[in-house]
């Protein structure tokens, strides 16, 4: 198979964990016998710092023409004061919405061996396995109007989903149940918005050509407690973009790390693959991120967009082969006979099970 990635690997920790992703690819290229072409882009602040816009024009062409996209982290407290033009975050708001990849999967599950990993209690996550499926071109991130009013006095943004938008992220999140275990919680704040409501409906109507797949409906506040207290009730939770990006970070604390959290957002031309989370700029560049997130992202993306199953079950394979060896970074709680590591160590563990998956 022949593939053309294009890596942006962006502020803070993208450019340590995408490189670590874009090795371990290599790495599967040379095993499986692909040829994969890689191509590096600005976005975010390493392109304002550079003086272009945040989304460059190259960049979104070179994303626009490649079969997949690999993406680090946005985000720079250098530009936290700028207007919206002037933000990294714009960058991926722009190209989420170029390439049209409204479906965003963001599996969550506790990797055995990570189960006392963080604040919970082992009991309450032990074989936690849940996605969220998260609408991610639609909602208040995009909704016009929005703006500051002129004497700074007052700020509005604008939420609103259209019936075929939601129509389209309900009918992903019902087909990735039917293949799970069959139960989809919508997430929603239907006693107080209209979007809301309007949500309940649709998915609803949508979950009637599904039969097989049992639907309840959360609202978010509600789900947000359950998430904490019964995170193992969840198969797939269906929600709205800022409903979704909350709730995934919070699902990062259940599974010990967002640090491992890997994303696919689908649905459009290509795919665009990246870490949940952020650009980390307090630990950027000193070789201790965690690049499981990216390199499990890497993985989404050999399944998702490259179709090569055996490739991306190699790549998970790995990653819990050097979990289950008590690697940690130092995200992880490292308890008795785990070995603390860096994020490039962590890496070089995976990469060299990908390489030589041991017998
Ligand atoms: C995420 C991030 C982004 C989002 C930011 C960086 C724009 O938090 O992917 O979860 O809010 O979608
Ligand atoms: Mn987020």
């Amino acid at each position: 198979m022949q593939a053309t990635i294009v890596v942006l690997p962006g502020d803070g920790i993208g450019p340590e964990v995408t490189g670590a992703a874009e090795r371990v690819l290599r790495a599967v290229a040379k095993r499986f016998g692909h040829s994969f072409t890689f191509t590096s882009h600005l976005i975010g602040g390493a392109a304002l710092h550079a003086g272009q816009p945040p989304l460059p024009d190259g960049t979104r062409e070179a994303c626009l023409a490649a079969d997949a996209v690999l993406l680090g982290a946005v985000g720079d407290p250098a530009f936290d004061t700028g207007s919206s033009e002037r933000r990294p975050e714009t960058a991926l708001l722009q190209l989420r919405q170029a390439l049209g990849v409204f479906a965003n999967l963001r599996p969550a599950k506790v990797w055995p061996g990570l189960e006392d990993g963080g604040a919970f209690k082992p009991a309450v996550v032990a074989g936690v396995d849940m996605l969220i499926v998260r609408e991610l071109t639609g909602g208040i991130y995009y909704g016009e109007p929005r703006g500051v009013a002129k004497d700074r006095q007052s700020a509005f943004n604008t939420m609103r989903y259209s019936r075929p938008e939601i129509e389209r992220i309900a009918e992903v999140a019902f087909r990735s149940a039917a293949a799970r275990r069959g139960l989809v919680t919508s997430v929603d704040k239907a006693n107080v918005l209209e979007t809301s409501r309007l949500w309940r409906e649709v998915v609803t109507d949508v979950g009637t050509r599904y039969p097989d797949v049992t639907l309840e409906h959360q609202y978010v506040d509600s789900c947000a407690l359950l998430l904490a207290t019964n995170p193992k009730q969840f198969d797939v939770v269906l929600s709205g973009n800022l409903f979704g990006d909350i709730l995934s970070d919070e699902a990062g604390a259940v599974v010990g790390s967002l640090g491992l959290l890997p994303s696919a957002s689908i649905g459009g031309r290509g795919g665009l693959f990246e870490p949940v989370h952020g650009s980390a700029p307090t630990i950027a560049g000193r070789g201790v991120a965690n690049p499981i997130g990216a390199i499990v992202s890497a993985a989404m993306l050999l399944r998702h967009a490259l179709g090569a199953e055996p490739e991306a079950d190699a790549v998970d394979r790995a990653v819990g082969g050097t979990l289950a060896a008590g690697y940690r970074t130092a995200d992880l709680v490292a308890d008795g006979g785990a070995t603390p590591v860096s994020g490039s160590a962590m890496a070089q563990e995976i990469l060299d099970r990908v390489v030589k998956p041991p017998v």
